[in-house]
Formats: structure tokens, C-alpha cells, sequence
């Protein structure tokens, strides 16, 4: 659906709604007078609500969402109330598919193989729990070490309860090349092998997964690929045609800054008769006898935090976060304290990167760096790493990659 058409359907579902979608028109309209890059993400930085002293360097955790999205959610929030049952079974609910529709658009997918959910997690359910017809007690789950809880609770659970095996790769760190990965994956699949399931983008050190290699070699042995793709899309580029997964779900309250509890599911239109999620039973219309009433106002925001996105352009989001992050890694590289998780390489990079720290504990440099500096990270959530991750996105800037180098120099040099 071309971003035309998503305003102009969402404007008939809003009726007398004024100006729902007009600081994202306003928006717009703003960034076409930017004098240069420069200019041009300052403005970007003045549509977040953010407090003006705080780095927020964990998009990883949550985005923010701009405020010409909230200012459209709130309008709709004090229309819908106007007429309650009229407006979210009426008019404005039936808009929920356009947001369908732009998600499609972004994924590289077709409408009906996308759902509008909450998040990354009950996706990730979703699929896990239609699996558990087709896999006999032994089958295997091919996945890694650095999967997320979201992720790989869902997996576990058919182990516990419907007698799967879970077969857990070690991913090296740093990974020495794309070949590594691929390599461990061929060497790790055996006749046994049902599902691989891979997030794309690693939550641990920010790599980017090389998915489509991958799934080169799952598709011709008929194995699922399911793809945790909740640090991606708004992020990086997503083509989920290109990659060939099977399924992906992802999380849009986190890079695509659209409002909390907003996430996506794709699952390939070959494998929908094998995936059948119980949410899905009456197709994948947002409101259905399987999924009862949505938050529709929510389901709207998150289509104009897609169209915010589209505004940017994805090509361009991508590589502002990368370009940042490579920032970060060349800046913080330089402390002989912290020693580099993440690979290096173009191929493997994304906006994430993580360190270890060679000196005290990742827990306390993180309460420190907020509580005296402001600045926002990530601990590592493997402790064995002891380490940070960071996170830049299109709020972010250079200055607070220096304020964020300086902050750790300090304190470490205070603890020394
Ligand atoms: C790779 C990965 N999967 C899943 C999740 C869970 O996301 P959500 O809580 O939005 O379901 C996260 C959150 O950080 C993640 O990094």
C-alpha cells in the first residue's frame, strides 16, 4: 500500500477526527527545509518527548515513540470514546487493515501473511504452539545460546511438555566471519532436525544473523525457519522474501518506535496449512472471533509510527543507525577497558554493539551512567560476558557517543 493511500484510509476510518495524521504531515513538511544532515537529524531529534539531558542509548530495550504519532493517538484515543462501540467496530476498527497492509509493505510480504500483534514473544508463541501437531517427541530445535527469553521460552515449553529436543549452538564471540556461522549451522543439523530458529538480529552482541545463507540451507531439507526478528525491522532493512524464512515476528515498540505492545507476525503463505495459530483461526483481520477487541487506537499508532518511519525512508534509517554505531565501536575501541563482542565486519553490522568490560562489573558501570551521568545502556543479559550493549537510532547523535565515552573513562578511572 502506498503511504498515500494508508493516510487517506485512515483518514475516511477517522471521520471528524482532525489533524489525526498532521504533525506527521507537519513532520514531513520540516525535514524538506533541513539545510543539511546535520540540520536534518536535529529536526528528527525534536519530535521525541525524551528528557532533554538523558541519552537514550537502549532502543535495543524500547524506542521512543515521536510525538506527531502520539499527538495522532490521542486524538483518536478522545474520538473513539466519543462513541465507543460505534467507532471500534465501525469505521475506525476497520482501519486496523490498513496497518496490515503497511506492515506488509515494509516486510516484503503479501497482506494476508501478516498479523498485527503485541509482541515479539506471543509471536514467537503463536508459532511454536500450532508446531506442536507436527512434532513427534525426539524431533529436533535447532537454535543458539544467544536467543532472547522471548524468543526461546516457547521452545522450551515443547520440550518440557511435548517431548522436543532442543539442540543449543554455541555462537563464538567475536564471530569470525558470516562462513562461521553458516558452518555451524550445517554442522548442527541432523536428520532429526524439524525447526531452526534464529533471531536476526543477536540481542547479545547486536550481529546481524546471515539469514538468507541460512535458510539456503534449511528450505531444500524442509526444515522451518523461524526467525526472531524483534531488534530488526526499523532498524535495518527487512525483506522477508529475501531472507526465506518461514516465519518472523518482531517487535515495533522497540526500533520502529511505534506505541508499547505493538509487534508483527509473518508466517509464508506455503506454510500457513502447517502454522495455524488459534489467533489467526478466522484470518488475520486485526479485530476477528479469535482475537477479540483490540486496542484499536494503539493498532492506528502503530500504523502511523510505520508511516513515520517510511517518512525517514528505511534505506536511510539503517544507515544512520549503523553509521552511529560505528561510531560508538571506533570510540569506545579505543579504551584498553573494554574489549569489542561484536564482529567488525559490514555484513555482520547493525546498530547494536557490545562490549565487555575488562574492569568492574556491567551492572555497576550501568547504575552509575544513569544515575550520575543520564545515559541509558544495556546490560549484557549473559553474565558471563559482563558486558554492555548500545544502541543507536535516529534520536541519537555523536555528542552523546563522546558524553557516553567520557562518562565510562571517569568512572572507571574513579573505581581504579
Ligand atoms: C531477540 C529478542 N527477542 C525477543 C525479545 C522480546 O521482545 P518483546 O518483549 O517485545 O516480546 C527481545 C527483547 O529485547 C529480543 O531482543
Amino acid at each position: 500500500m502506498q503511504r498515500r493511500n494508508f493516510l487517506s484510509s485512515l483518514a475516511i476510518g477517522m471521520g471528524a477526527a482532525p489533524g489525526f495524521a498532521a504533525g506527521l504531515q507537519d513532520f514531513a513538511e520540516s525535514l524538506k527545509t533541513a539545510a543539511n544532515e546535520t540540520d536534518y537529524w536535529k529536526r528528527v531529534r525534536q519530535e521525541f518527548l525524551l528528557n532533554p539531558g538523558l541519552a537514550h542509548l537502549n532502543t535495543g530495550s524500547l524506542g521512543a515513540t515521536p510525538r506527531c504519532v502520539l499527538d495522532g493517538i490521542a486524538g483518536m484515543l478522545y474520538q473513539l470514546e466519543g462513541d465507543p462501540v460505534s467507532n471500534v467496530f465501525g469505521p475506525m476498527g476497520y482501519r486496523m487493515d490498513a496497518v496490515r497492509a503497511k506492515a506488509a509493505e515494509l516486510l516484503g510480504a503479501a497482506t494476508d501473511e501478516v498479523a498485527v500483534i503485541e509482541n515479539t514473544t506471543s509471536g514467537m508463541n503463536y508459532v511454536a504452539q500450532s508446531l506442536i501437531r507436527s512434532l513427534k517427541p525426539g524431533d529436533e530445535i535447532l537454535t543458539t545460546n544467544h536467543e532472547h527469553p522471548g524468543g526461546a521460552v516457547c521452545w522450551e515449553y515443547l520440550a518440557k511438555y511435548h517431548g522436543a529436543k532442543i539442540v543449543t549452538l554455541t555462537i563464538p564471540v567475536p564471530v569470525r566471519d558470516k562462513a562461521q556461522i553458516v558452518e555451524l549451522v550445517q554442522s548442527h543439523i541432523s536428520p532429526r532436525t524439524r525447526v531452526c530458529s534464529f533471531s536476526h538480529v543477536d540481542t547479545i552482541t547486536g550481529m546481524r544473523m546471515p539469514i538468507a545463507e541460512i535458510s539456503a540451507i534449511t528450505r531444500p531439507k524442509d526444515i522451518i525457519l523461524v526467525c526472531d526478528g524483534a531488534q530488526a525491522p526499523g532498524m535495518i532493512k527487512v525483506d522477508v522474501k529475501s531472507l526465506g524464512v518461514d516465519t518472523y515476528a518482531s517487535s515495533s515498540h522497540k526500533w520502529m518506535l511505534a506505541p508499547k505492545g505493538s509487534g508483527l507476525l509473518y508466517i509464508r503463505k506455503d506454510m500457513q496449512d502447517t502454522i495455524r495459530p488459534l489467533p489467526l483461526h478466522s484470518g488475520y483481520q486485526a479485530y476477528t472471533g479469535a482475537t477479540g477487541t483490540r486496542n484499536v487506537c494503539n493498532v492506528l499508532g502503530h500504523g502511523l509510527a510505520m508511516e513515520f518511519h517510511s517518512t525517514i525512508g528505511s534505506q536511510r534509517v539503517e544507515n544512520r543507525c549503523r553509521e552511529l554505531s560505528k561510531i560508538m565501536r571506533e570510540t569506545l575501541s579505543k579504551n584498553p577497558r573494554l574489549e569489542l563482542l561484536t564482529p567488525a565486519q559490514d555484513d555482520l553490522a547493525t546498530g547494536m554493539v557490545s562490549f565487555k568490560l575488562k574492569k568492574g562489573t556491567a551492572g555497576d558501570l550501568y547504575t552509575r551512567l544513569l544515575k550520575d551521568f543520564e545515559i541509558m545502556i544495556k546490560v549484557v543479559a549473559k553474565s558471563e560476558y559482563n558486558g554492555i550493549r548500545l544502541s543507536t537510532h535516529i534520536y541519537n547523535n555523536e555528542a552523546e557517543i563522546e558524553r557516553l565515552a567520557w562518562a565510562i573513562e571517569k568512572i572507571q578511572s574513579n573505581s581504579a
